[in-house]
């Protein structure tokens, strides 16, 4: 149970934690966010997260609330206050209260911060790893700067709950040339044929993921062949196996695109090793 919010300088019990109806996040999906997850108590990859904050603040001109220093204080302490040893910390910055209006406001306001925390049961992770999941592919309808963590994410909304409603666990979005650029809420990964590593090359449309950046050194470590290019849908289906990476996920084996059986429709060799390795090269403080 996750009961203490920090918001905006506070620690608030999560009850009577709010915001200012003005606040520009509530308007206008105008802030980012990150989500970090906790293991056996440490961050992990919390550099890499905080580090991509900065990247989404600079590039929407969002002034950064505090050092990063004080920053990974508020982080560490609403998951002490939270009891969370094992789960997620999620941060939120927006570009703070002002009178509706779509530009910045004239006079810079204090960016608005907000904190929490919540456990998760590890065996339920694993168990659904285990098992491996689906994925529903659609139409990517996002806007052109998916690199920044924005926190307007209709378009993911609308495709996880598309997903969800075609009983799958997360939707693969496909551009118009037919080409998956990621999930909803993951990057998107197959072993293809040769055996390779496939995955999204970075560009603006797909976020870079701090789970994929860690995976790339496992890869290169384990001697495995990665290849950064776009792929279909198609190829996916026709692929040894499939998987997706996020902080909330780990490596997580997908076993059926849009109902059709990746590989022997069980999670394969490749992705079950990197889930069971990935913790090795990721940073935990
Ligand atoms: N989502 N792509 C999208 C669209 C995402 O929302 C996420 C993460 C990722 C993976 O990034 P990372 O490995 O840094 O978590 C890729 C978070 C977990 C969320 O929205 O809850």
């Amino acid at each position: 149970m996750s009961r203490i919010a920090y918001v905006n300088g506070r620690y608030l019990l999560r009850a009577e934690a709010s915001v200012n109806i003005e606040d520009r996040g509530y308007q206008l999906s105008d802030g980012v966010y990150e989500v970090c997850e906790v293991r056996a108590g440490k961050f992990v990859d919390e550099g890499g997260h905080l580090a991509r904050l900065d990247f989404s603040l600079n590039e929407l001109k969002i002034r950064n609330p505090m050092s990063r220093q004080a920053l990974g204080i508020v982080l560490r302490e609403t998951v002490r206050r939270n009891r969370v040893c094992d789960g997620f910390v999620y941060l939120q910055v927006t570009r703070g209260v002002a009178r509706r209006d779509h530009a910045f406001p004239a006079k810079p306001v204090a960016p608005g911060v907000t904190v929490t925390a919540r456990s998760v049961d590890p065996a339920a992770n694993e168990k659904v790893a285990a098992d491996g999941i689906a994925v529903a592919t659609m139409p990517d309808e996002r806007w052109a700067r998916v690199d920044i963590k924005s926190i307007s994410l209709l378009a993911n909304v609308l495709g996880k709950q598309a997903a969800r409603d075609r009983g799958a666990r997360e939707a693969w979005f496909v551009d118009e040339k037919g080409f998956v650029t990621e999930g909803a809420s993951s990057n998107a990964w197959i072993v293809s044929r040769e055996g390779k590593l496939v995955t999204r090359p970075l560009g603006h449309d797909i976020l870079r993921g701090i789970t994929r950046t860690t995976l790339m050194k496992l890869i290169a470590a384990q001697g495995l062949q990665v290849e950064e290019r776009a792929f279909t849908a198609e190829e996916a289906c026709g692929a040894r196996e499939a998987f997706v990476t996020s902080a909330t996920q780990a490596v997580m084996p997908v076993v059926r695109i849009d109902g059709r059986p990746i590989g022997n429709g069980a999670p394969g060799l490749v992705a079950s090793g990197l889930r069971r390795d990935y913790y090795q090269y990721a940073e935990l403080t």
